[in-house]
């Protein structure tokens, strides 16, 4: 294993921000998950058409937007006129489309730490979106509050080229722990392993955490499904819904 920052890692983690009670992946949602008492959120990041990075999700607009069309031929300037509040609900009304810029500068000012995900669309490049990325999340947050993330390895090998594993935390997302997990963990000198929660098996956590990685589960909404896969040894688990595990062993951070 390759150094890593001491990174302390909660066992909940916001995902999309608190995205079962605001608007996904938005500065309100992170102010939300922030105030419930969670410092760990996940994000998506992708570029819109000018090169702009976004906190977005989906290769459309439609379902978290008043808008519709693709994202990647989007302006930042169209981008602001948009309202991505509302879908969610009238209290919401008037949220803007948060840069990344605007997020890494919210995530400082509350000392939050961030597992952002590299959302490479069909037809883009993980390069181009991991060279845009990587250098201004490093500017902005200290590597213990960091995690990048992505489906994409290309993506994920590019930004490993650009800093080293003590700056750079990088964590391998995968819908299954397939056999070739390690060697893929091995050539990215990868801290953690981030697995869908309804696919992962004993063996494979075991395996994963007596090889000294970190392991984190995507989406656990029903703490008492997921009671089996602490026990597992699972480090964290990124849910819409971080509340709903409280007062449910392991002991939670909120
Ligand atoms: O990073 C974990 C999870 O967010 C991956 O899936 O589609 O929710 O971005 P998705
Ligand atoms: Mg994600």
């Amino acid at each position: 294993m390759p150094p890593h920052p001491n990174i302390a890692l909660p066992r909940l983690i916001a995902h999309r921000g608190l995205s079962a009670h605001a608007p996904e992946n938005t500065l309100t949602a992170v102010r939300a998950a922030f105030d419930i008492g969670c410092h760990w959120v996940e994000l998506d990041v992708q570029l819109l058409g000018d090169g702009t990075p976004v906190i977005w999700h989906d290769p459309t607009l439609k379902r978290c937007s008043d808008g519709h069309g693709r994202l990647s031929r989007l302006s930042m300037d169209e981008a602001r006129g948009l309202d991505v509040g509302s879908w969610f609900g009238d209290a919401f009304r008037g949220e803007r489309m948060a840069t990344l810029a605007d997020m890494l500068e919210l995530l400082a000012s509350l000392d939050m730490g961030v597992n952002l995900e590299l959302k490479v669309g069909r037809n883009r490049s993980g390069t181009e979106l991991a060279d845009t990325v990587v250098p201004r999340l490093l500017e902005t947050l200290p590597p213990e509050r960091i995690i990048l993330s992505s489906f994409d390895l290309a993506a994920l090998h590019h930004a490993r080229s650009m800093a080293d594993a003590s700056r750079l935390p990088i964590g391998i997302l995968t819908e299954s722990i397939t056999q070739t997990w390690q060697s893929r963990c091995k050539a990215l000198d990868a801290f953690s392993v981030h697995t869908d929660w309804t696919r992962l098996t004993a063996r494979r956590a075991r395996e994963i955490k007596d090889a000294g990685y970190r392991l984190l589960c995507y989406t656990p909404n029903d703490p008492t499904a997921f009671a089996r896969h602490w026990r597992w040894g699972v480090d964290s688990a990124i849910s819409d819904d971080p509340a709903c595990f409280a007062g449910i062993a392991p002991p939670p951070d909120l």
